[in-house]
C-alpha cells in the first residue's frame, strides 16, 4: 500500500497555463481537479481581485495557508495553485511531501501577456512589466525545486499532459508497482483535447475568472 499521497501538484508564474493543464491532466488520469483560488473564493464568497481590494495580499497569503491545510487531507487529485502559492515560507516543502509538485515553467514575456490578456490579477495590476520580471525571477528561485521542470512556451497542452503522465509512470515504477486498480493510464494512449499552445489560450482561465466574478 502506498504511503505517499499520490497528488500531482502544478506551480509556476500567473499565465502559465496551470489551469489549462491541470484541468486535462484531471481528466486524462481520472481525478479530481482542484484549484487553490477556486477553494479560497468558493470560502470567501467573492473573486480573487475582491478579496485583495477589500483585504490586501497578507490576508490572502493567510486564505492560502488554510488552503494548504485543507490539501493536506486530499489523495490522488490534480491541484492547481496559484502563483504565489508555494512562495511562501515553507510552502514548497509541504507541497514537495504532498504529492508530485510540476513547475510550468513559460517564459515570462508569454506568461505575463497571456495573464493581462485575460486580467483579475491583483498582482500584476499597478505593477510595472520590470517589477513583474522581477517578481517572476525571485519566484523562480522556488519553482525550480519542483520534481520536474516542463518549459511550456512552444509546448502544446496535450504535449505537456502526456509529459506528465510519462513522468508519473517513470517514478511510479521506481517506486515499486500500485495496486493495479490504481494504475495510470498508458503515456501513449489518446488524450483529449487538441493541439493548442499550453501558454496561449485564454478560454479556460477566462472561464475560471468568469466563475469567480
Ligand atoms: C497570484 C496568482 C494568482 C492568484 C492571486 C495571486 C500570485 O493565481 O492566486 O491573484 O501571487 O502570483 P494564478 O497564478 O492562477 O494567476
Amino acid at each position: 500500500m502506498t504511503t505517499v499521497p499520490r497528488n500531482v501538484i502544478l506551480v509556476g508564474f500567473m499565465g502559465a497555463g496551470k489551469s489549462t493543464v491541470g484541468r486535462l491532466l484531471a481528466r486524462r488520469l481520472g481525478r479530481c481537479f482542484v484549484e487553490t483560488d477556486a477553494m479560497i473564493t468558493a470560502r470567501e464568497g467573492r473573486s480573487i481581485p475582491e478579496i485583495f481590494e477589500a483585504r490586501g495580499e497578507p490576508y490572502f497569503r493567510q486564505l492560502e495557508a488554510e488552503a494548504l491545510e485543507a490539501l493536506s487531507d486530499k489523495r490522488d487529485h490534480v491541484v492547481a495553485t496559484g502563483g504565489g502559492f508555494p512562495c511562501e515560507s515553507g510552502v514548497m516543502d509541504r507541497l514537495l511531501q504532498l504529492g508530485t509538485v510540476v513547475w510550468l515553467a513559460a517564459d515570462f514575456e508569454a506568461a505575463y501577456a497571456r495573464a493581462n490578456r485575460i486580467g483579475g490579477r491583483p498582482m500584476l495590476a499597478g505593477r510595472s512589466a520590470e517589477d513583474a520580471a522581477a517578481l517572476y525571477r525571485v519566484r523562480q528561485d522556488v519553482y525550480r525545486r519542483a520534481h520536474l521542470a516542463l518549459d511550456t512556451t512552444r509546448m502544446t497542452v496535450d504535449a505537456v499532459v502526456a509529459r506528465i503522465v510519462r513522468h508519473l509512470r517513470d517514478r511510479e515504477r521506481r517506486a515499486g508497482p500500485p495496486p493495479s486498480s490504481e494504475a495510470l493510464p498508458a503515456a501513449t494512449s489518446e488524450v483529449s483535447g487538441n493541439g493548442r499552445p499550453a501558454v496561449d489560450h485564454p478560454t479556460a482561465v477566462g472561464e475560471r475568472r468568469d466563475r469567480e466574478a
